[in-house]
């Protein structure tokens, strides 16, 4: 079952999956083309590349995790969409050695920025894969969510931590390598040559709330659902969301 289909999951996908079907349908439009070709960065297990595939796009999905690829191609099998998911073993860093420059109509870096040696770097190649006109749907981890949730568990000197690393992070427990502001992610998209379309903040409130408050009140997964909608495009909210996604263009 893709995220969008279970409830809970959706509350991480919902924002940045409605802006990326709108990228995927204006450029259906621009380019005349129905079935567009789709590079997903670091795509994992297919949380977009089988819901993109099932849009009818061919997607290609590269990612180090020999593990990762090996859930993919079974969940775009169940999906009825192996004809048009292609998963390779690759790096963003070395991504030409495995899909060709110039070749997507959109390109998808999910919450792969923290993990790599060289975000610009990262972001270069993700931009030199597209064609002339395309998009790229980035999404990073957000400095000031973290240091909204650090706080909000009363691990108050960590928060400040994470305000001050140039890495972002809360301590050498902090699984994530790396957090941006919704300036760097922007700056990054702005230097790779792409014009900003949209900026969204992404899971302001979901990871805040008692999943229990969620869970068991009738009618309040569709409400957050609503509200995280409602504030994802209001700049003041970007600065506390858990995760930040720019939508990059390119026009002839
Ligand atoms: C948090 S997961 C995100 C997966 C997927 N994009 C999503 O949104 O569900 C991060 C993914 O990045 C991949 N990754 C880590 N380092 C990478 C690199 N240097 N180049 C490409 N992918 C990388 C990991 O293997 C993993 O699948």
């Amino acid at each position: 079952m893709s995220d969008q289909l279970r409830p809970r999951a959706s509350l991480r996908t919902a924002v940045v999956w409605e802006v990326l079907k709108d990228a995927l349908d204006r450029l259906v439009e621009a380019t005349g083309r129905d079935a567009l070709d789709v590079l997903d960065t670091g795509g994992g297990t297919g949380n977009f590349a089988v819901p993109v595939a099932r849009l009818g796009h061919r997607v290609t999905v590269v990612d180090p995790s020999p593990n990762a690829l090996f859930a993919l191609e079974r969940r775009a099998d169940e999906a009825g969409v192996a004809d048009r998911v292609r998963g390779v073993q690759g790096d963003i860093h070395g991504l030409f050695e495995v899909v060709d420059r110039a070749g997507y109509d959109a390109v998808l870096c999910h919450g792969v920025l923290e993990y790599v040696d060289d975000p610009a770097e990262g972001v270069r190649n993700a931009v030199d894969a597209l064609r002339p006109v395309g998009a790229l749907s980035l999404l990073g981890a957000g400095l000031g969510g973290a240091v909204l949730a650090r706080a909000l568990a009363g691990h108050f000197a960590e928060a400040r931590q994470a305000l001050t690393d140039p890495a972002g992070r809360w301590g050498d427990g902090d699984p994530v390598p790396r957090r941006f502001t919704a300036d760097q992610l922007t700056g990054l998209v702005e230097a790779a040559g792409l014009q900003v379309g949209a900026i969204h903040g992404v899971r302001v409130f979901g990871d805040l709330v008692p999943g229990v408050l969620v869970d068991t009140e009738p009618g309040a997964l569709e409400e957050l659902l609503k509200l995280e909608a409602a504030v994802a495009e209001l700049p003041a909210f970007h600065s506390v969301a858990t995760q930040l996604h720019v939508l990059g263009e390119k026009r002839a």
